[in-house]
């Protein structure tokens, strides 16, 4: 099968500091992937050259065996691929119902004739008010998306990047700054949501990566010392030392 997602020999130096040391990760169609490791490992740096944001010194990366490598974000989304949880996609000013239109509708872009963008489309509408549901934000769909709680801009923001089409989605620490609640909250939904996406989540609450994850990569000082089942991860001695008193101490 042809990996959602593949990494080839990723290497990326800020200066003459290596931070990304020939990482390697293949992400099959439809898996929920964990990627974990300590502070500093290089996470949000590899999800950043995923998306578009930087390009790698060397390697290559694919989505459905085409390659992205030095694609720029703009062209990387249209492909499908979504960098979600970062707040910088909703627009506050406008009401969450709009925000979900306004994503949907540019996903239909190039399949809608000019003059239904103007008079608003019923599967536009019909795709938007789905979404609003699947993130359950129904009953805030009128009110400016700036002041929605903390924990609601998160879900909307997610609602952004479904209701745009992307097949493959990638969250960063989608957890960060909620209490346990709200992460167990955001964690359902993020698996009910993305069922039949593929999903890259670095995640650093080991409750969450084992409630979602089908598979988990283990990224320590720029590389992947470990990859596998939630089970084997648990299990790996590896892991277990580089990650102690994270988690794993059971
Ligand atoms: N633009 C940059 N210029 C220089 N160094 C950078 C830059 N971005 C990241 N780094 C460094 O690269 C290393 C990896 O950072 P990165 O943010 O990818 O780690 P991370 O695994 O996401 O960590 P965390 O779990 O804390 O989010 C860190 O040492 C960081 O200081
Ligand atoms: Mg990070």
């Amino acid at each position: 099968m042809i990996p959602a997602l593949a990494l080839y020999g990723i290497e990326k130096r800020f200066g003459s500091t290596r931070i990304l040391r020939g990482v390697d990760l293949a992400i099959q169609p439809g898996e929920r992937h964990a990627l974990i490791g300590p502070n500093g490992a290089g996470k949000s740096t590899l999800f950043n050259l995923i998306a578009g944001g930087a390009r790698p010194n060397a390697g290559r990366i694919d989505l459905f065996g085409a390659e992205i490598t030095r694609l720029a974000p703009a062209a990387i989304t249209r492909r499908g691929l979504a960098r979600s949880f970062q707040s910088t996609s909703v627009f506050t000013r406008l009401s969450v119902f709009d925000n979900l239109r306004c994503a949907a509708m540019l996903a239909e872009r190039d399949r809608t004739r000019w003059w239904q963008r103007f008079s608003g489309s019923p599967t536009v509408d019909a795709r938007a008010a789905q979404v609003l549901d699947a993130v359950g934000l129904t009953e805030r769909r009128h009110v400016q998306a700036g002041t929605l709680s903390y924990a609601e801009q998160r879900a909307l923001d997610l609602g952004i990047a479904l209701a745009g089409g992307a097949h493959t989605l990638l969250l960063d620490e989608p957890t960060a700054g909620m209490n346990r609640a709200e992460a167990a909250r955001t964690i359902e939904l993020i698996r009910e949501t993305t069922a039949g996406r593929t999903l890259l989540m670095v995640e650093h609450d080991m409750d969450a990566v084992f409630a979602i994850a089908d598979r988990i990569s283990v990224l320590v000082q720029g590389r992947i010392i470990a990859s596998g089942t939630p089970a084997a991860i648990r299990a790996d001695e590896t892991v277990r030392a580089a990650y102690l008193g994270e988690g794993f101490g059971t």
